[in-house]
Parts: C-alpha cells; structure tokens; sequence
C-alpha cells in the first residue's frame, strides 16, 4: 500500500524523504512524489541554517521523461512556500528529476508512494495533492470513502479538482476549512470524511511545521536529535531514530523540528507516550542477498527459535502473556480464526493441529468475508486474529466485529505495537523481526510455530494432552529451527527443479489434511511473485472437476507427510500422472514409495506429523522464489501486490 514520509529539522528534507522512501518500497507502489516547504535554508554541510534561504534556482520545470516513465515536474508557482515533485514509476526516476533531493531544497517535507486505488497510476494522481495555490499539501494512505460527495459538493462551491483521487477531497477540505489554525481544520475535516486514512500534511504559511493524523491506516511518528519524523512503517526512519510512538487511531499530531504535539478528535492536547524500535537498520537491509524474500527465508530458523523458545521452559509452554488462567483456557468451547492470504492458511493449518491436540473445534473464515457474514458462534468461542503486519483493513475489521459482538479476541501479530496488537484483548507475538519481502515467508513460520504452542497450551489446559506428550511436542518444536536449516542446506535440488520448470503455464498443488492447508501456501507463494497461474486442491477432490484440466506436461506438486493419508495421496498423484502430468513429490525422509510416482522427488526431515507444515513450506517457498527468478522478475516487487493491505 502507499508509503508516507515526513521529515521537519536541521537537516535537508528531500533527500531524507527519498531515502525513507525507498525503505518503503517494498510496500508495492506504482509512483511517488515530495511536497518541500520553503523556510530554513541549507548550509554546505547538509543542516539548515533559520529563515527561509530558498536559491533564486529552483528546480528545473517542464516534463521529464525517464527511462519509459512519464514524469512530471510541478514547477513551484510564484505564490506558494511549497515546492512538489512527482513522478510515475520507479522512486529513482524521482531520484534523477531532483538530483537525490538536492534541487529541492529546504527542511520540512513531506514524501508518498502511491499504489493506485482511485484514478490509473499517473503523475496527475501521485501526491502530494494540493489545494489552490499550494495552500496545503496532502499525502494520503487509506481509501476515503465518501469521496465523491464531498467532490461534487465542493466543485458547485467553486473547487477545481484535477486528480480522480479520494485524497483531493481530502486537500480541499483542509483548504476550505483552514483560517489559521491547522489543528481545528484537521478537526473539521474528520468530521466530513469516512473511511480509513493517514495523512502527513503541510500548509504553506506555517513553515517548518508538519501536521499528520490517522484512521484505521497507520502512521508513527519519531523523533531525534535533528529532528521529527513520520512514516507509516518503521523501516522508512530507522536510520535516523528508533525513538517511535503509534500514532493511536483519531489523533492528530503537529510536529516541528524540535516538539511534538499529540491532539484529540476535540482538538484538546494528550499525552503519548514513545517505545524504541528494537529492530535495527540491518534488519531491514538485504544483507548480501539478492533479494529480501530469500534473506526472509534464510531467516526463518532465527524467526522460529526466537518465537518458540522464550514460551518454552522445562518442556512446558507458557501462555502467561495470554492474559487467562488455566481455567479460562479450559473453558474455552470454540476457536473461530479469521485472517487473510497467507495468515489464513496458518488457520487451515491450526484447525487441523488445535483440534487435534486440543479436541476443540476450529472454524476458519477470511477476515473479509466473517466481517460481513453477521457470524453466529457459541458463548465461549475465542477469536483468533492473525496477521504479520497488524494493520490488515479486513483482519482489523474482523476484530472490531468479534469485540462488539462480545468475544473475547487474541492477536497473533508481528508488528509491536499495531492496531490488531492495540485493539485486541491478549497478543501473542511473532518475533520474526521486519519482514520486508512482499511475499511473506519468515513471518508465516513464525505465525506456524505459535499456533503450535496455543494448541499445545489448550490440549494441556483442557487435559487432553499429558506432560509426557506436551515434553515430547515442546522437544521437537525446539528442534524445528534446525531441521529448517537442513533444508536449505539442500536448496540446490529445488533451485535446479525450478529452472527447469519456470515457464511453466498452469501447476496444480495437492495433498490431505495438514499437507493441504500447505498446499494453500506453496500454490499463492508462486503465483504472487512468478505470476504463474497455480491451484492448490485437497487431493480428494481434484476428480470432482478439476482433474479436467490435467494435461501433458503439466506440473503437479504433491504434498504428502501424513501417515495416514500417505496412501491416499500417492493415488491421487498417480491419477494425474495417468493423464500426463509431471508429478513433484514433497514429503518426509522415510517415505521413499513416492518415488515410485513421482518424477522427482524433494525430501525434508522427518518431524511429528503436526508440525510437518513448518517444514514442506521451505521447498515450497524455494520452489517459487527460483521459479520467478528463472523468469526475470522482481521478486521482492511483484505487480499488483502491496505488503501491508491497509485499505479494504
Ligand atoms: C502473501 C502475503 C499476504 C498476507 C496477507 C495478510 O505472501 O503476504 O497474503 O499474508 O495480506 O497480511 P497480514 O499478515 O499482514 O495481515
């Protein structure tokens, strides 16, 4: 989703808005754009001198046009103290237009990247958008619902709008509103506007001052030495500050280079309090690897060890942080789960291993559809809510409805301190560190391993499982980490099989029971970054119609780690075979009949059958970073996708 950077100190802002920019790319974009106010001019070495020292030179006018981009230049009008640069495609062709933020000078800004809801991607529609001569400028993250009335009530008074952007309406409405007191215009504008959003935004008569608030999408705010910032997602400063505060939900903030004032929806002044960011800058950097997703994947015995191990001691897992006693845990009668891509598949999987381990029920249900679904449950039913970044519109949403219908609602989340952490009533965090790579794969480990310990907790708490079976299951959750690591000892095989396969049209994936909640993943990992069309089917049911697109040649991947459906499935793959498919087997050490079937076959360690996920994963995963890699794609960029979903 889009990205928002603002920056307001003794230092020079653009460059610090492309920079954090850029950390922010892999949020998915389609173009980007800066908005500079006048006032504090630069000193040689970089930190702003006071009064407005704006060069007579300002930044070349006229179209750009770079590398198949088109790109436009918004000459500074001679009336406005805010200068804006936008332009379509990648951030470096914005890059190239300011000489790296160089030609626009000046120390408070505010930075965007756009990806396009309302309107194509253009450099009309990129932000900053602003209102009549450059009053006010406006970067936007979110989906301002009501967009087209308050336009068309605006254009009879007298407005021009020049983007299809909801964030126009957004401008002009702080335009119209606006007599002096920015906060106040802010407050008016909330009252006008439904939907979700973050905005970063600047008024040309109050130099040096940043104005921000948020609904429902998410913004932070940091602060240092050489001055304030805000960013909706941490990445984007951690260069310059680690010193963060959440931007809590209906507030609004005003920032200068050296204060921060927080505001409520009534304009009166609160208190907000700030946390350290523990991850540090390396975290979010490649680290010699070509691409984040394969840095994320390399990472996943660290993610996994840091998630399992401090709930472990003597064998027993510890749910404290949960916030309920073992008689609560006991009495919970059902789980409803609800997340959305790939945290759903981590539900497909917990049903399978909670109700086995705990002998509670589990019903599974995409946050965007249980959030409309008006969902009829029992009155012991715990909601679980999963999520990486935490801030999923429809994973958010689910989890409002599930408390006002009054349940009780667990987060598994990432993100420290977002808005699924803050709205639900326990979390129980992944400690996969920042997951940069769109397509997750460290953070849906993480997410595995700590719906195994939820379920080795509640079949403890309920009984149905002893010590001696929590010690043996907690034992070999601790040895996960490494089992991992063999895998990918062993990634050749899979990066040679890819290869060979990546121009491949259609792939079907199969298995049984938790071998298909895998399935789910390895079939959307490869489809979102090697855009191959791919189908992930229970293998009992692929003769139910599907089986009709079985061709020569095609790829079929079968999952197979359960014993008792082992059999089965070597069935089904031999019905594909039949019909002409190329068949990979994915299974367990141990299980050699598969190739008997299979034309090739990939191993993994053997582990207790409930945690098998945690392994199969790592080819499929593998499987579809080299599969997109062998075809010349950006992985950690692909089409169409954004990392943090925030808008509905
Ligand atoms: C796929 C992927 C997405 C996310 C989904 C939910 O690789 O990353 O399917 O899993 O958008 O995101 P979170 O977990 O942040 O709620």
């Amino acid at each position: 989703m889009c990205g928002i950077v603002g920056f307001t100190g003794r230092l020079q802002a653009a460059p610090i808005l492309l920079d954090g920019l850029e950390k922010l790319e892999y949020r998915g974009y389609d173009s980007a754009g800066i908005a500079v106010a006048a006032g504090g001019g630069a000193r040689p070495d970089g930190t702003a001198e006071g009064g407005d020292a704006r060069p007579d030179s300002t930044a070349e006018g006229g179209d750009a046009q770079a590398a198949g981009s088109a790109a436009a230049f918004a000459r500074p009008d001679s009336e406005s103290a805010i200068e804006i640069v936008k332009a379509k495609g990648r951030l470096k062709v914005l890059r190239e237009m300011t000489d790296d933020g160089r030609s626009v000078p000046g120390t408070c800004g505010i930075g965007h990247t756009r990806w396009a809801t309302h309107g194509e991607p253009s450099v009309v529609n990129s932000h900053p958008h602003c209102a009549k001569n450059k009053r006010v400028a406006v970067v936007h993250n979110g989906i301002i619902e009501n967009y087209q009335d308050i336009r068309a009530r605006l254009t009879k008074e007298g407005f021009t709008f020049l983007s299809e952007t909801d964030t126009e309406a957004a401008a002009h409405l702080l335009d119209k509103y606006y007599s002096g007191d920015p906060v106040e215009a802010i407050g008016k504008m909330m009252f006008r506007i439904r939907g979700s959003y973050a905005l970063g935004i600047l008024f040309a008569d109050r130099p040096g001052e940043i104005y921000a608030v948020r609904k429902d999408s998410p913004l932070i705010v940091g602060r240092s030495e050489e001055g304030n910032f805000i960013a909706s997602d941490a990445p984007a400063i951690l260069r310059y500050t680690r010193d963060v505060c959440f931007i809590p939900n209906l507030e609004i903030v005003k920032l200068t280079g050296t204060e921060i004032h927080f505001y409520n929806v009534d304009q009166e002044e609160v208190e907000e309090t700030f946390s350290q960011v523990s991850w540090d800058t390396e975290a979010a950097e490649k680290g010699g690897f070509a691409h984040f997703m394969l840095k994320e994947i390399y990472e996943q015995p660290k993610a996994v060890r840091d998630t399992v191990s401090p709930r472990i001691s003597e064998g027993h897992v510890n749910l404290e942080e949960l916030g309920m006693s073992q008689e609560e845990l006991a009495k919970i009668s059902r789980i409803q789960m609800v997340a959305c891509g790939s945290a759903y598949h981590v539900c497909m999987t917990a049903k399978y291993m909670v109700e086995q381990t705990a002998r509670v029920p589990v019903d599974v249900d995409l946050a965007s559809e249980f959030r409309y679904r008006n969902p009829v449950m029992e009155k012991d039913t715990l909601v679980v809510v999963v999520s990486q970044s935490g801030e999923t519109a429809d994973s958010l949403a689910a989890l409002r409805e599930a408390k006002k219908l009054g349940y009780r609602v667990l987060g598994i989340v990432n993100v420290v301190g977002s808005s699924i952490a803050r709205e639900a009533d326990s979390v129980f965090y992944t400690w996969a560190g920042p997951e940069i790579s769109v397509a997750t794969t460290k953070a849906y480990s993480t997410q595995l391993a700590a719906v195994y310990l939820l379920a080795i907790g509640l079949g403890r708490a309920k009984g149905v499982i002893g010590e001696a079976a929590e010690k043996e299951m907690t034992a070999e959750l601790m040895r996960l980490p490494e089992k991992i690591e063999r895998i990918l000892e062993e990634k050749e095989r899979i990066q040679w099989f890819a290869n060979k396969f990546s121009y491949s049209r259609d792939i079907f994936f199969i298995g049984r029971g938790l071998d298909y909640a895998s399935s789910l993943e390895g079939s959307l990992k490869l489809k979102e970054i090697s855009y191959i069309h791919s189908e992930a089917y229970a293998a009992g049911e692929l003769k139910h119609g599907t089986i009709s697109l079985i061709e020569d040649g095609i790829l079929v991947v079968g999952v197979a780690t359960q014993s008792g459906l082992f059999e089965k499935l070597i069935s089904n793959m031999v019905e594909v075979k039949s019909r002409g498919a190329y068949v990979l087997g994915v299974t367990s050490y141990g299980y050699y009949s598969m190739e008997d079937v299979a034309n090739y076959t990939v191993y993994v360690p053997k582990t207790m059958e409930c945690f098998a996920a945690s392994l199969t994963v790592v080819p499929l995963q593998l499987l579809a970073y080299y599969m997109a890699l062998g075809k010349g794609l950006d992985v950690d960029k692909p089409r169409n996708l954004a990392k943090s979903v925030t808008v509905e």
